[in-house]
């Protein structure tokens, strides 16, 4: 069945309104023939996901097209460490736990993120100056935000972001403080947290295979795992502009060399080009080991930088040409 706008908006509002009567007979008939995480699926990986938090899954068709479309759901912003212990062992967990259940009640599966990032962390975890206080910190907050969803998380984001441009380490308190030796132990304690979660290093601009960034995390990796710091997969975030998928699938070749499991966990691209969708889709089923493709919002007018129309789905929750780009590459 082809896949026309219309319909998969229609069929989306339907399906809501059948979910409630009957969940399966059509659900299952809608998604067989429309559903990208249903085609991602067929084509043996786990997921095609994208984010999402209570103020968009309470609002609009939001709900609807994640039901109906996606199969994995990450936590936009509420697993921050902002959002989850502004205080020092003082953690908060009603938005996350409401995004989690959403997810459940839906059979989605759920990348956690993120751990340990510079960005949106509260100032009393920036201002620390010694070892041993921040290692505990960092052991602290991976083990009470991995232990509120202990076997629940498909995946986590343990590192967000560590590398500059340039591949180095970025300047920010966990390197400035304890050194590399942040990455041990962050996913030291993220594996003892929940030893059954995939433990990913997260990152963005790792869409070219010559860059300096792509090379240094794919180095870093490569030597962290051989001497036994348990990190399982890389993650590119693919925040695209106009042209640039086209480098994908060899970065994606580099980075999946890297490690056990890869995944696409960020995506949007700006002004996409006819074939930037399909290239980022094939970078993904070109490696074996990448599990999944998460675009990052649903409708453009909600991204994080929504210039450029980023997105799957238009301003009124219609499914764009971008969505049956996705659909034909993956079938
Ligand atoms: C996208 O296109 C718009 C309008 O054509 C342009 O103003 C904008 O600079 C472009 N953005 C990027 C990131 O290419
Ligand atoms: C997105 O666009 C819709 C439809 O035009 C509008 O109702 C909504 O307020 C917009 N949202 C944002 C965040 O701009």
């Amino acid at each position: 069945m082809k896949l026309s706008p219309v319909t998969l908006l229609s069929n989306s509002v339907l399906v809501a309104a059948a979910l409630v009567a009957d969940p399966k007979p059509m659900l299952d008939e809608r998604q067989a023939a429309q559903s990208i995480d249903a085609a991602m699926k067929a084509k043996g990986r786990k997921y095609f996901g994208t984010c999402t938090d209570p103020n968009r899954f309470n609002s609009g068709q939001n709900a609807a097209i994640i039901k109906a479309n996606f199969g994995q759901v990450t936590p936009e912003n509420s697993m921050k460490w902002d959002a989850t212990e502004g205080a020092r062992g003082k953690f908060s967990f009603g938005t996350s736990d409401q995004t989690v259940k959403f997810a459940k009640d839906n059979n989605q599966l759920i990348r956690g993120h993120t751990t340990v990032w510079h960005s949106q962390l509260p100032g009393w975890v920036s201002q620390i100056r010694d070892k041993a206080t921040l290692t505990t910190v960092i052991q602290d907050h991976v083990s009470g935000l991995m232990g509120q969803y202990k076997g629940q998380v498909y995946a986590w984001d343990v590192l967000n972001e560590i590398l500059e441009e340039n591949g180095n380490f970025r300047s920010s308190v966990f390197y400035n403080v304890l050194g590399e030796d942040f990455v041990r132990i962050a996913f030291e304690a993220a594996k003892k947290a929940d030893p059954d979660a995939k433990r990913y290093i997260n990152d963005y601009n790792l869409d070219q295979a010559s860059y300096a960034k792509t090379q240094s995390m794919v180095r870093n990796v490569k030597k962290w795992i051989a001497a036994g710091v348990p990190i399982d997969g890389i993650g590119s975030q693919g925040h695209l502009t106009a042209g640039q998928g086209a480098n994908v699938p060899a970065a994606m070749a580099a980075l999946c060399g890297a490690a056990p499991e890869c995944a696409l966990t960020e995506v949007d691209i700006q002004n996409a080009s006819s074939s930037d969708w399909t290239n980022v889709v094939k970078a993904c089923l070109n490696q074996a080991n990448c599990v999944g493709i998460t675009v990052w919002g649903v409708r453009d007018n909600d991204s994080w930088r929504p210039q450029g129309n980023p997105l799957l789905f238009d301003s009124s929750f219609k499914a764009k040409a971008s969505y049956n780009q996705v659909l034909a590459a993956l079938q």
